[in-house]
């Protein structure tokens, strides 16, 4: 399985040699306060930590602090410290959707927007601790708001801009957010979401009664009817000054909650901090992209996720990168956009999806056609397991087959990379995240929690805490000990499955639970099953995940409908298109087969593991199937399956 790959990497002094990995790692495991206080160094701090890690993983009693006595502002460490010697350096390079518009934001013009925006929500009463929720295109103005947070201590929550009102009106009132901050609408390739009327949706009928304003940026030129709450940011950032104090914040406080999807329930607030949640963000960046001054960087991520928070906006700038932010889709106007972009803006360093990289593959070579890619030399993986033969079209046809890969393991609970080879000291192996960053502790365990050595397979969990980790869940301590550290008490618990090989590396295998990975876009089965449910013509449903060629796994759903219902392809449409609008277009049933029933078991669990061997057309191995309350029904399910040619 292990295709040979040319280890020729560019020439280059890395940070990080080869010889330096191993010996480096077991001394930030041995002195682990010692390596992140160190880390913490990079930062400019308004009073410098002395405290490193405190707190524990002991079930009931799940405490997470870094850096507990210092003090820093997140939006000072991203802009003004570089103000100093680079005010004129370009921050953010902005590409539009449409491939002749750009812009180069300096430092010195992302602080004075920065400001503004932050004495804006200031006006607007906004105070330190306060909660708003962000709901833009991918334009310069995004990062603007987050920082504009950060520098008065309010908390953001990025809503993604593909989500529909009902999740808006979910996650603003689970964190009682004051302020949306959003945009006429966003471009996507030949589309246009209309977010300022998803707004106006989220919040009819009083349904956020916590929202006070709601900021609109004029992004297209669209003109939306302003109602009470509404106002013009156009009109307040004109009265606005461009200096803003910077609010001193522990390392502690929060800094942003990012909703992501769990096996059950609602979508969970991951929480943020300060101090621990930059010292990860900046270190992990300097380090897996060996980011060196001047080099231009794109993570080409959405910021409405924590990739794009992370290696965006909030590692990059505290790094001082130059870092690109792009409001289309790798596809639009045609598959060799990523190439092109790499040459318009001389990009080094590009980092994206297994999703995005399969799109393109499926035009063969075209992607690379029109576009040198000279500029590049490192080139990164993350959101899912990157198959051998991805990886290798990524290395050849957009890399030229020089540029090292890193494929990048972490979830929106870790905060940034955890297992991640390093360019220069890893060896590369197509499909394997390899090694753990420094000071990351995974190990592999079996069903009971027992660890496994040496060349194995198992749950991944992760044994001591990390500056990065979130440290709650909004309003829900309970379910966040529940969630990560119950499973296997004492140890973070990931989700994901992995294997290690015998030099030790580790292959991310994927969720072991049921939480699907759509396209890169984590989902919780439970969500599309409550959304399908809220269908008139639907009594039951229940949703798995299926291997797909260019999402990494599709939606499978099945639905048993309300007695008396006809059902026909045109109810299968509408079933469809209830689910882009409950939630969002990205939970799209792929594939939807009507039943009369479910496989359950006699105390009435759905035995989902049947329903995913079927939905992945493997019959032969569906195991035990006699506790079933109606065993009769899996032939019915068989047969029935939806043919995929
Ligand atoms: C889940 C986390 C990491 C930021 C974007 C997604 C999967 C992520 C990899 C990788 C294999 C990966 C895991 C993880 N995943 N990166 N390099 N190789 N799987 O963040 O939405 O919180 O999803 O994405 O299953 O648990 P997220």
């Amino acid at each position: 399985m292990n295709m040979p790959v040319d280890q020729q990497a560019i020439e280059r002094d890395y940070q990080i040699k080869q010889q330096d990995y191993l010996e480096l790692y077991q001394s930030s495991l041995e002195e682990n306060d010692v390596f992140w206080l160190e880390k913490a160094k990079t930062l400019e701090w308004m009073k410098a930590p002395t405290q490193g890690f405190e707190g524990g993983f002991e079930p009931g009693n799940v405490n997470i602090k870094w850096f507990a006595d210092g003090v820093l502002n997140v939006s000072t460490n991203c802009i003004d410290r570089h103000l100093v010697q680079r005010a004129s350096d370009t921050a953010i390079i902005w590409e539009g959707d449409s491939a002749d518009e750009d812009k180069h934001i300096s430092f010195q013009e992302l602080h004075d927007e920065v400001c503004k925006l932050a004495n804006a929500l200031k006006k607007l009463g906004v105070e330190k601790g306060d909660r708003i929720a962000i709901y833009m295109p991918m334009i310069p103005e995004a990062a603007y708001a987050m920082l504009a947070c950060a520098r008065i201590g309010a908390v953001h929550s990025v809503i993604f801009g593909g989500f529909s009102p009902n999740a808006i009106a979910d996650r603003v009132n689970d964190c009682q957010a004051k302020v949306v901050i959003t945009a006429d609408a966003g471009r996507r390739g030949t589309k246009s979401v209309p977010l300022k009327a998803n707004v106006d949706a989220a919040l009819s009928n009083n349904a956020c009664p916590s929202i006070t304003h709601v900021l609109v940026f004029n992004a297209v030129g669209l003109d939306v009817p302003m109602g009470s709450v509404d106002v013009d940011a156009a009109t307040i950032l004109a009265e606005c000054d461009s200096h803003c104090e910077p609010e001193p914040m522990a390392a502690e406080d929060p800094l942003f909650i990012l909703y992501t999807s769990g096996s059950t329930g609602k979508p969970k607030g991951v929480l943020h901090t300060t101090g621990g949640y930059l010292v990860y963000a900046a270190a992990t960046h300097k380090a897996v992209f060996d980011y060196q001054p001047g080099e231009i960087y794109w993570c080409a991520a959405d910021v409405g996720w924590i990739t794009g928070h992370t290696y965006i906006v909030y590692g990059p700038l505290a790094n001082g990168a130059t870092t690109v932010m792009f409001e289309g889709v790798p596809t639009y106007p045609d598959e060799r956009r990523i190439g092109q972009i790499v040459d318009k803006h001389n990009i080094n360093i590009l980092y994206t999806a297994p999703t995005a990289i399969r799109a393109l593959m499926a035009k063969g070579e075209f992607a690379g056609e029109g576009s040198s890619r000279e500029s590049l030399r490192l080139l990164g993986s993350v959101g899912e397991p990157i198959n051998p033969e991805a990886w290798h079209w990524y290395h050849r046809v957009i890399g030229n087959s020089r540029c090292p890969i890193v494929d990048t393991w972490w979830q929106t609970e870790t905060g940034g990379m955890m297992i991640t080879p390093l360019p220069g000291a890893t060896e590369m192996k197509p499909g394997s995240a390899t090694n753990p960053f420094f000071g990351i502790e995974p190990e592999l365990v079996d069903n009971e929690g027992k660890a496994l050595e040496g060349a194995t397979e198992g749950n991944l969990i992760i044994k001591r805490s990390w500056p990065g980790q979130a440290r709650t869940l909004w309003g829900d301590h309970e379910r966040f000990e529940q969630t990560y550290f119950s499973t296997y008490p004492g140890n973070y618990f990931t989700g994901d499955g992995a294997r290690r090989d015998e030099d030790g590396h580790y292959w991310i295998t994927g969720r072991v639970d049921d939480v699907l990975n759509v396209s890169g876009h984590r989902l919780g089965t439970a969500e599309i099953e409550s959304a399908l449910v809220s269908h008139p013509a639907i009594a039951e449903a229940a949703v798995v995940g299926y291997p797909h060629d260019i999402k990494g796994q599709g939606i499978y759903v099945y639905v048993i409908p309300v007695a008396g219902t006809e059902v026909t392809d045109e109810l299968s449409k509408e079933v469809v298109s209830w689910v882009r609008k409950e939630l969002s277009p990205i939970a799209s049933p792929d594939l939807m087969q009507w039943t009369p029933g479910l496989p359950k078991t006699r105390s009435g669990k759905i035995m989902r593991r049947i329903l995913r061997k079927i939905a992945a057309d493997d019959f032969a191995s569906l195991g035990d199937t006699s506790t079933l309350a109606d065993p009769g029904i899996v032939d019915t399910l068989i047969e029935n399956r939806m043919n995929r040619g």
